[in-house]
C-alpha cells in the first residue's frame, strides 16, 4: 500500500527511483513522483496515473541528481491527483518527504501550522508532516525529523530530503515497513524489498521507532533520542526473475500456474515421513508448551482469513482443540480476554497487514503466545511473533493473493500435523497425511490442467452481474475465496455461501440468470452438498460444479463439471481452489479489467 523508494550513491537518482517505482507499483498506483536533491536545491516531478506516466514526464522535464526519493500511491487522505501526489514539499520548498501511512492527528496539527503561517497545498495528512519537519528546531535534518516525528500521532514509513543537508535522505518508520539497501558506494531505502533488488540483495529491516541517515558513505540508525543502534544486514533469499513476468501475460496467472512448485517450497524440508510428523524449527514451542495449549485464535484479513477458517477444520479435526478465526480489524478492539493457554496465530501473506499486526499486539498484551504464517521474510509480523512458519512461496505481486493461500493452507495442514503428534494423533495417522502431503504438488499440478476447461467456462460467463458461490465443511471459506477472487479483479457482485444457509435467504436470488458455483468434492458432506445443488436447480440457477476425480456423474444436476484429482477431504481445498482462481482470472481478463492492478486496490494494506 503505496510504495516509497530513495537512492544516494554515485549513479543518477532519477532512474534508480523509476526503476524501483516500477517494482513497486503493485502496492498503489493512482499517483507517482519523485524529489532530486541537486545543486539548485530539491526538485519534483509529479503526476496522477502510473510510472509509465511518471516516465513520460522525465523524459520531457528531466531532473539530475544523485540523491533522491519517489512514491507511488494509493490514496487515504484526498483524491489521487497531481496535487496530493507524493513527494510533499514545505513553504521553501527546501524539503521533500514521502511517507506510507497515516497522520492520525493531522486535522489537529494542520489547523495550528496554518495559525504559524504555513501555506498548504494539498489535501493530504502527508502535508503536515512536511511543514513540522519545516518549523522543527535542530542542526541536521535527523534532528528535525525526529522533531517532528514527536508530535505524529498514526503510523509512517517516511523518507526525507533537504537542501541544507545535500547527500543525506533520512528514514523513519512506525506501523510501516521500510528497508535500508546496502549496495557498493550506493544506499537504497524501500518500503519493500523488490524495489531496492536491481542493485543489491543485503538490507537492513528497519524497526518501528528506528530513523536512520543515509548517505554515499553508508548509513547509521537512530532511536528516538539520537542514539545510535545496530541492526543486522540480512540476504534477500529471492532474485530478479522471481518478480518477473516469466512470459505470462499477468502475474496472476503466473503465481496461480506456479502453485505445485510453490506448495513443494512450502513443504521442503519440513516433512518427516518415517516419524509422520512435521519439522517446524521456527515455531520456537516446547513439548511442554504444545501440551499446554487449550485454544488457538487465527488473526488475518481477506484471502488469509479465509486460509485461517480452512486452518480451523484442520486443526480441530489433527489437534482436537478449540479453534476460533477472527477477522484481525475486529478482533483489536475487543476487548480481550486473559485465557491461559491461548496461542494467536496472525495470517498474513505481507507480514504487514496494519490489522493483522495490530491483533496480535493485542494478543500478546492480554497474554498470548503469537505466531505468525507469514510469506515475506522479515516482514514486521514475521519478526514480532514468537515464532511461526515462513510459507516461502516467493514474491506475491498480483494483487489478487493466489499462490499465499494455497500455501497458507500448506503450512495450516504442517502445524496440525505437528501439534497433532504432540497432542496424541498416532503414528499411522501422521504418516497417512505425511504421504498425502508428498503428493500434494503432483496433484496440484493436475488441478492446473482444467486450465482450457475454466477459460471456456469463462467465455460463458463473463457477462453475468451476479454470481453465487456455495460449500460445505472445509470447502465453505474456499466458496468465500472463489467469490472475493471474481469481485476484486472482475467487479462482477459474487457472494460466498455455506451451502445449506443458500435457502435461508440468498435463494430468493436465483434464477436462469445467477451462476452458482458449488464445491462438491469427495468428503463426509458431498450429498448435503448435492441436495443444496437440487435446490439451486429447481430454480433455474446455472450450476457449476467442481467436483473431484471419480465422484461420480453430476451431469443430471450440474450444467458444467470441474474435476480436480480426488484428496482427503482436509487437503481438497488446496485443489478445489485452482479452478475458481482460474475461472476469476479469465473473466477478468474478457472484461478487458486490469487484473494484477485492480481498481481501487493495492497489495498490502498498511493502514487500519
Ligand atoms: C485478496 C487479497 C487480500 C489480502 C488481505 C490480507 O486477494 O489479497 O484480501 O489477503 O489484504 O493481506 P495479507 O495476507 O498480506 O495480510
Amino acid at each position: 500500500m503505496c510504495g516509497i523508494v530513495g537512492y544516494v550513491g554515485s549513479g543518477d537518482a532519477v532512474s534508480v527511483l523509476v526503476e524501483g517505482l516500477a517494482r513497486l507499483e503493485y502496492r498503489g498506483y493512482d499517483s507517482a513522483g519523485v524529489a532530486v536533491q541537486n545543486g539548485g536545491g530539491v526538485e519534483t516531478r509529479k503526476l496522477a496515473g502510473r510510472i509509465a506516466g511518471l516516465r513520460e514526464l522525465l523524459a520531457r522535464r528531466p531532473i539530475h541528481g544523485h540523491c533522491g526519493i519517489g512514491h507511488t500511491r494509493w490514496a487515504t487522505h484526498g483524491a489521487p491527483t497531481e496535487r496530493n501526489a507524493h513527494p510533499h514539499i514545505d513553504c521553501a520548498g527546501t524539503l521533500a518527504l514521502v511517507h506510507n501511512g497515516i497522520i492520525e492527528n493531522a486535522d489537529v496539527l494542520r489547523k495550528r501550522l496554518e495559525q504559524d503561517g504555513h501555506r498548504f497545498g494539498t489535501e493530504t495528512d502527508t502535508e503536515t508532516l512536511v511543514h513540522l519537519i519545516e518549523e522543527s528546531p535542530g542542526a541536521t535534518l535527523e534532528e528535525r525529523v525526529i522533531a517532528a516525528l514527536n508530535h505524529v500521532e498514526g503510523t509512517y514509513g517516511v523518507a526525507v530530503v533537504a537542501e541544507a543537508d545535500p547527500g543525506k535522505i533520512v528514514v523513519a518508520r512506525r506501523g510501516s515497513p521500510v528497508l535500508l539497501g546496502v549496495g557498493d558506494g550506493e544506499y537504497l531505502v524501500a518500503s519493500d524489498a523488490s524495489a531496492v533488488l536491481g542493485h543489491t540483495r543485503s538490507v537492513v529491516y528497519l524497526n518501528d521507532g528506528d530513523v536512520a541517515v543515509v548517505t554515499a558513505e553508508g548509513y547509521r540508525v537512530l532511536d528516538r533520542d539520537a542514539r545510535e543502534q545496530e541492526r543486522a544486514v540480512d540476504d534477500i533469499e529471492w532474485d530478479l526473475d522471481a518478480i518477473a513476468l516469466g512470459g505470462y501475460p499477468h502475474f496472476m496467472l503466473k503465481e496461480i500456474c506456479e502453485q505445485a512448485e510453490t506448495v513443494r517450497s512450502t513443504l521442503r524440508g519440513r516433512l518427516l515421513v518415517a516419524e509422520g510428523t512435521a519439522r517446524l524449527n521456527g515455531l520456537n514451542l516446547t513439548a511442554e508448551q504444545c501440551a499446554a495449549i487449550r485454544r488457538i485464535v487465527i488473526v488475518a484479513c481477506g484471502t488469509s482469513w479465509h486460509a485461517g477458517l480452512v486452518g480451523r477444520h484442520v486443526l480441530e479435526e489433527l489437534v482436537g482443540i478449540p479453534v476460533s478465526v477472527e477477522y484481525a480489524s475486529e478482533y483489536r478492539y475487543r476487548r480481550q480476554l486473559q485465557l491461559p493457554g491461548t496461542v494467536t496465530i496472525a495470517i498474513s501473506q505481507s507480514g504487514e497487514t496494519a490489522d493483522t499486526l495490530e491483533a496480535l499486539r493485542a494478543a500478546r498484551a492480554a497474554g498470548s503466545t503469537v505466531l505468525g504464517l507469514v510469506n515475506v521474510v522479515g516482514s514486521t509480523i514475521a519478526r514480532e511473533a514468537d515464532g511461526g512458519i515462513y510459507l516461502h512461496a516467493g514474491p506475491e505481486i498480483g494483487v489478487a493473493s493466489t499462490k499465499a493461500f494455497t500455501s497458507q493452507v500448506v503450512a495450516l495442514l504442517l502445524l496440525g500435523l505437528y501439534l497433532g503428534r504432540q497432542r496424541g494423533l498416532d503414528a499411522e495417522q501422521g504418516r497417512r497425511l505425511v504421504s498425502q502431503l508428498v503428493r500434494l504438488p503432483e496433484l496440484v499440478e493436475r488441478a492446473l490442467a482444467v486450465e482450457p476447461q475454466v477459460r471456456a467456462l469463462a467465455e460463458r460467463y463473463a457477462d453475468a452481474r451476479n454470481a453465487l458461490y456455495l460449500g460445505r465443511g472445509a470447502n465453505f471459506p474456499v466458496a468465500l475465496e472463489g467469490a472475493l477472487k471474481l469481485k476484486e479483479i472482475s467487479y462482477i457482485h459474487a457472494e460466498g455461501y455455506p451451502a445449506a444457509e443458500m435457502k435461508h435467504g440468498p435463494i430468493a436470488l436465483i434464477d436462469e440468470n445467477m451462476p452458482v458455483v458449488c464445491l462438491a468434492p469427495k468428503d463426509p458432506v458431498y450429498t448435503k452438498v448435492v441436495s443444496n445443488m437440487q435446490e439451486v436447480k429447481a430454480r433455474g440457477g446455472r450450476i457449476i460444479a467442481i467436483t473431484s476425480e471419480g465422484n461420480g456423474d453430476l451431469s443430471k444436476l450440474a450444467d458444467h463439471q470441474v474435476a480436480v484429482p480426488a484428496s482427503p477431504p482436509l487437503i481438497a481445498p488446496v485443489l478445489t481452489v485452482i479452478p475458481l482462481q482460474l475461472l476469476a482470472y479469465h473473466i477478468a481478463v474478457l472484461r478487458g479489467c486490469d487484473v494484477d492492478r485492480p481498481r481501487n486496490l493495492a497489495k498490502s494494506v498498511t493502514v487500519e
